[in-house]
């Protein structure tokens, strides 16, 4: 019999037809969002679910989640939505997608930070609204990428991705992590051992780390007025990173000249003043979003997913 798998969100073409072939799966083709009661329902029968990250596994769903049910093979790196320890305490693996996406997040960062830097919500929104009227010296000024110093929170495989592209721009690179990197993965990359280090030296800020209780409003106003004056923050891991009150205040006092953001807390009902300042450029959480790299994580996702069954360990096995 081949196991039951549960697809929370309808997956690209490629993932679904492997999974017909290799599982029974239960597919969501209208791609409608699971309630959690909902969600515990669907699951009834099944040996594993296929989530994304719009699905919460708090420690309450775990529990009640059906005995069939062994491994949840998250469609997504970040794995944030999961309970790991509720996870690990019950017995369920826990596997997630690294790798596959660090090519198209790091380029969605590389964007944030030239439509923030050179203001392209707002030229995009003067052509559209036809409010665009003249040409001059002064109109649509903003902060030139190149030259600058970034500094990445997180040189993890898409911080590192980011730092590379970021060097096409002759940027100088900065970065926090836990630990400092081997040289060869720091590539000239200077290190800072506490973000109160790093924040002095970020023209631009860009964050790279994983959501964790350690993490959460890791930009807060203590660190935003050890930035340079008129830095800009990009944010393409998660929401949870910022303080978005913080974040706010000095986006609307000019310390921080302009944000990128693609991730926020409380998706999709973000904090309002992010719509209303013009110094912010929005995107709605699609780092990952390729054809090519969505198609790979699907992959990914079914390659542990067939490891698990077969008896073998996960590669990306996080619980
Ligand atoms: C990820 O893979 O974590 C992306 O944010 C999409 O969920």
């Amino acid at each position: 019999m081949k196991p039951v798998v549960l697809v929370t969100r309808k997956l690209p073409e490629a993932v679904e037809d492997r999974l017909r072939r290799d599982y029974q799966p239960r597919l969501n083709p209208d791609d409608r969002l699971y309630s959690r009661d909902a969600l515990i329902e669907a699951a009834a029968g099944a040996d594993a679910i296929i989530p994304c990250h719009t699905e919460r596994f708090s420690a309450e769903v775990i529990a009640r989640l059906p005995a069939s049910v062994r491994i949840i093979a998250n469609f997504s790196v970040g794995y944030d939505h999961v309970d790991v320890e509720a996870a690990k305490g019950r017995g369920l693996v826990v596997t997630n997608t690294p790798e596959v996406l660090s090519d198209a997040t790091a380029e969605l960062t590389i964007l944030l930070m030239l439509g923030a830097a050179r203001r392209a919500g707002e030229g995009e929104r003067l052509v559209r609204t036809r409010a665009w009227r003249d040409w001059s010296p002064s109109f649509m000024v903003g902060t030139q990428v190149s030259g600058k110093r970034l500094g990445i929170v997180g040189l993890g495989r898409v911080g590192r991705v980011t730092a590379r592209r970021a060097r096409g721009f002759d940027m100088e690179i900065h970065y926090h992590d836990l630990q400092r990197l081997p040289s060869d993965l720091e590539a000239g990359a200077i290190y800072h051992p506490t973000p109160e280090d790093l924040m002095p030296h970020c023209d631009f800020l860009a964050f790279h780390c994983v959501a964790t209780p350690q993490t959460r409003k890791m930009l807060n106003s203590d660190r935003i007025a050890l930035l340079p004056p008129g830095a800009i923050v990009v944010n393409a891991s998660r929401g949870a990173v910022i303080d978005d009150e913080a974040l706010i205040a000095a986006l609307k006092s000019g310390k921080v000249a302009a944000d990128g953001l693609d991730v926020y807390n409380n998706e999709p009902d973000i904090h309002p003043e992010y719509r209303e300042l013009p110094n912010t450029f929005l995107m709605p959480h699609i780092g990952s979003a390729t054809k090519e790299t969505r198609d790979a994580m699907g992959f990914r996702a079914l390659d542990n997913l067939d490891a698990f069954f077969a008896g073998r360990e996960p590669k990306d096995r996080v619980a």
